[in-house]
């Protein structure tokens, strides 16, 4: 399925995903910093779903959901070129994976930001309103 968003291509074939440009902007972002090259690699190939995007075949935009494909979906690692921003990438990627076909019927979406939130409200999220009902396991010790 692929998709275009003005002269952005937006599509799902993870064959084309630029580990290299993936990875140098992930090892910068606050909640992974400095992560590994190997793990980027495991986390793309562990994904239900990858979404990219492409401008003149080169990648400017990426993100990932894990999922069920049944029941939930996470989204993580949304990330777009600095000199691409503000065009709307980001919402489009996200916006891919919610219409996709196999994501259909799911009882929740979820997703964690520390200062993005307008992104993800214009795609129909919200913060969430019981914090209590959600627990987590941070196993290499707590860094966000
Ligand atoms: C955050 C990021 C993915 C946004 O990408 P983008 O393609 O520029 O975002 P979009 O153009 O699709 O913006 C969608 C909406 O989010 C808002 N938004 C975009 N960047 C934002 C920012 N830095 N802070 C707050 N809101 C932002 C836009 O105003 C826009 O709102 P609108 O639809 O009402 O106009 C990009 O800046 C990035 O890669 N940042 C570093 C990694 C990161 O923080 N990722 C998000 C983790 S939750």
């Amino acid at each position: 399925m692929t998709f275009f968003h003005g002269e952005y291509e937006i599509d799902e074939d993870r064959s084309r995903v630029d580990l290299d440009w993936v990875h140098g902007l992930l090892a910068k972002q606050w909640w992974c910093p400095g992560i590994d090259r190997d793990v980027v690699e495991r986390a793309v190939c562990g994904a239900s779903l990858v979404v990219g995007a492409y401008f003149q075949g080169r990648q400017v935009g990426f993100l990932r959901v894990v999922s069920d494909r049944a029941t939930f979906g996470w989204f993580s690692d949304v990330i777009v070129d600095e000199t691409h921003r503000g065009k709307g990438i980001a919402k489009a990627l996200v916006l891919y994976a919610l219409k996709h076909p196999e994501h259909q019927g799911f009882r929740r979406w979820v997703l964690m930001t520390r200062d993005k939130h307008a992104i993800y409200e214009g795609c129909g999220f919200a913060v969430v309103e019981r914090p209590y009902d959600w627990m987590e396991l941070q196993p290499q010790g707590k860094h966000y």
